[in-house]
């Protein structure tokens, strides 16, 4: 078993990937938000430490092989802030991940970001990142690509990430490779509930929103293979049989999630539908009383499990081709 230590973990998204291969084991995740903490423990054998990352010590953390984690990219994305590693509240987690590789010297380091992470100003974040690896003894050792889950994973949903993997044997390196695209099989048909009822408070019907949303929803909404989103005045209509990228601020105010029309009216994506989205599998469980807001925000800063899957594959065998 190759011992893994998740940062960030959120709900477990990597972690889940990883743990499909049968060939990892989660020995320490750290994530301080203690909503998402209990969506993982509720999913999870693993007891997460829900310190700040920022307080925890080196020696604190288990011997591992493979570190993993997607840094939170609140100052990456486009839809951030774009001020990288300068925004003082969340600029500096991937430091704090350099502080335990540039010691530890796992086998691995797996990162997952937003696209945005290569460009951000001028490609100068992305240039640290990768100097702060080189430095660590992962020089001419890593390999990232930016991949879309619908070309990559086999899950409808429109979702570049970069996923970057450093490796510290060469070997091990000259053993792995990125993923290959495959068909996109799965329809968003088969991922949502078209056919059935679901709690009465998703659906949009006449009267429950302020002004003509529902009368504009219902003209424009014609077509069951597509997802659609409101925004403010309008109403956008996504490629057919793709969800747009889900996002953390989905489900607050202004931020709508994305909507479908079924067989009992127009109405919006359920939370658990939103973590299917990410390629989640049907045993993953919601914690009860729960607000959906959470649960949406969960699903958003989350990953496509089976994108991490076919990585985590690929890691675990060139490992195992070395050993
Ligand atoms: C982009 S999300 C990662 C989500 C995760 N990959 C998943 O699949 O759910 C980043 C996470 O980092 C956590 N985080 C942010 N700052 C932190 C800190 N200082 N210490 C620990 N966790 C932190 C956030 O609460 C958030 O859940």
């Amino acid at each position: 078993m190759y011992k893994v230590c998740s940062l960030f973990a959120g709900v477990g998204g990597i972690d889940l990937g990883f743990l499909q291969t049968n060939e990892c084991e989660v020995v320490y995740a750290n994530e301080f938000d203690k909503y998402a903490v209990t969506t993982y423990e509720k999913n999870f054998k693993t007891k997460v430490d829900c310190r700040d990352i920022h307080e925890v010590k080196l020696e604190e953390i288990p011997e591992f092989d493979i570190m993993v984690g997607g840094f939170p990219c609140t100052s990456f994305s486009v839809a951030g802030y774009r001020k990288g590693f300068e925004d003082d509240r969340t600029g500096d987690l991937f430091f704090e991940m350099e502080r335990i590789f540039k010691v530890r010297k796992p086998r691995v380091i797996f990162l997952e970001n937003v696209k945005n992470l290569v460009g951000h100003d001028n490609g100068n974040t992305f240039r640290t990142i990768i100097k702060c690896l080189e430095e660590a003894g992962y020089k001419d050792k890593i390999r990232y690509n930016v991949l879309n889950a619908c070309e990559y994973g086999d899950v409808p949903q429109n979702r570049e990430r970069i996923y970057i993997v450093a490796f510290r044997e060469k070997e091990d390196y000259d053993n792995f490779q990125m993923p290959l695209p495959i068909q996109l099989n799965t329809t968003i048909k088969k991922v949502f509930n078209f056919d059935g009822k679901v709690d009465e408070k998703y659906y949009y019907t006449e009267g429950k929103f302020k002004g003509d949303i529902y009368k504009q929803l219902s003209e424009e909404m014609n077509d069951d293979n597509t997802v659609y989103q409101w925004r403010r005045k309008y109403v956008r209509k996504n490629q057919s049989n793709l969800v747009p990228t889900l996002t953390a601020n989905m489900g607050e105010g202004g931020h709508n999630v994305p909507l479908i029309k079924t067989k009992y009216g127009i109405r919006k994506l359920t939370p658990i539908e939103c973590f299917y989205a990410q390629g989640y599998p049907q045993n993953y469980v919601l914690p009860d009383n729960m607000s959906d807001a959470r649960l949406y925000k969960q699903a958003g800063n989350s990953v496509v499990v089976p994108v991490i899957n076919r990585i985590a594959n690929n890691i675990v065998s060139a490992l195992d081709s070395t050993n």
